[in-house]
């Protein structure tokens, strides 16, 4: 029989992401098909996930592996094109940013396969950011869009969207998150990281800071500052590696660099931190949650409301040290506001979206 939704996840946020949806589909009983297109492989930056947050193993992986982003996405459109035609779904579902989104956003629209954008709306106005295209582009062709926070609600309708297509929903990241909570244990991670004292966690991977070897050096400079201060754990994305480890990044004693953790992992290290210092989209959120120091190295953030209602903070390189000097003085704060409908429930409401659509 073939599926009525067909979801296509491929980079690491998009695990956590589609996680909660699956669940809430399955419990109504919709038929699904659950496509990996591959694009990343490393077992620390894919598998891990899959065991972890009790996703099904994907009926289908694509393999396409790492290339440029005109490679990249083609072999994901050129495996899901054939997959799609074969299956014809009724829906495929797109997460996030990736160009596993627009791949298959795309795909589906020109045959003909409606698409469900979970996280739409969601703009940096950076068009230097591989992401903000694929949002815009994704988002131009979804036919269900589902919102995180009321400002992507403003976005789209300014780019006239129809407003009977949006949805805001909350955020699935943060029904993982929740759903997890039990499991973020703060003491294992300090034991496994041999950790005394306050610490922060750092990760980082755009290509703004990391490909260039002028920004990955200047990267080195404004962490080695931070290491001065206060001792740094750094689950490093494969991305960087080279430049930063070629910058002397690893060179401070004060800097621990290991491989990508597992979400479990991961989530206790933050939840044990003094301070995070990232450029992720994920941990800016995650953090918000958690109640833990975000300063995001980036201009701009598509996620403005984890500084209005959460604990982030926008930072240069040059002003990153005094920054987190300044949250290590300040410590955690007792309340924080929390983004309208981050709690939980966002996976049964796009699953009773979807559902209703589906008819
Ligand atoms: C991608 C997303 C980015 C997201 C990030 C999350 C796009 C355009 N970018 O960036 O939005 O924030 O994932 O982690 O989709 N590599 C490995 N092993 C892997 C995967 C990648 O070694 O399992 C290395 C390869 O050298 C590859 C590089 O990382 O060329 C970049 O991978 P890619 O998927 O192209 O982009 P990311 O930087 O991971
Ligand atoms: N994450 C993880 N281990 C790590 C780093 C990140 O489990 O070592 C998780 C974390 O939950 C984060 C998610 O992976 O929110 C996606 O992370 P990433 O920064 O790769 O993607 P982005 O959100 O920037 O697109």
């Amino acid at each position: 029989m073939p599926a009525d939704v067909l979801h296509v996840t491929g980079a690491r946020p998009n695990f956590p992401k589609a996680a909660p949806v699956i669940r809430a589909l399955d419990a109504l009983g919709v038929q699904q098909q659950l496509v990996h297109t591959g694009q990343h492989y490393d077992e620390k930056m894919s598998d891990v996930f899959f065991h972890q947050l009790g996703l099904p193993e994907p009926d289908i992986n694509l393999g396409v592996g790492s290339g440029s982003h005109a490679r990249q996405t083609a072999a994901i459109m050129t495996g899901l094109e054939d997959l799609m035609l074969a299956e014809r779904p009724q829906l495929v579902v797109v997460y996030g940013d990736v160009n596993s989104t627009v791949a298959a956003a795309l795909v589906g629209a020109k045959i003909g396969v409606r698409s469900a954008h979970v996280e739409a709306g969601l703009r940096s106005f950076d068009l230097t950011m591989p992401e903000e295209i694929n949002r815009m582009v994704t988002d131009r062709l979804a036919s269900l869009l589902f919102a995180t926070s009321p400002d992507a609600i403003a976005h789209l309708a300014r780019e006239g969207v129809d407003p009977d297509a949006i949805h805001l929903v909350g955020n699935p990241m943060i029904d993982t998150l929740l759903a997890n909570l039990d499991r973020f244990d703060a003491a294992a991670a300090r034991a496994a990281h041999d950790l005394e004292g306050r610490y922060a966690v750092a990760t980082l991977h755009r290509p703004a800071n990391v490909d260039d070897p002028a920004d990955a050096s200047n990267l080195t400079t404004a962490l080695h500052a931070v290491a001065d201060q206060v001792q740094i754990v750094l689950p490093l994305h494969p991305r960087g590696r080279a430049s930063l480890e070629a910058a002397g990044l690893f060179e401070h004693p004060g800097i621990n660099v290991v491989d990508p953790l597992g979400y479990v992992e991961f989530m206790g290290l933050v939840r044990g931190a003094d301070a995070v210092v990232t450029d992720s989209g994920g941990v800016q959120e995650e953090t918000t949650i958690l109640g833990v120091p975000c300063l995001t190295l980036r201009p701009n953030t598509e996620r403005p409301v984890t500084i209005t209602h959460g604990t982030n903070q926008l930072v240069t390189r040059e002003g990153l040290a005094v920054a987190v000097k300044g949250v290590l003085d300040a410590g955690r704060a007792s309340t924080w506001p929390v983004p309208p409908l981050w709690d939980g429930k966002a996976g049964p409401r796009i699953a009773e979206v979807i559902a209703r659509e589906l008819g």
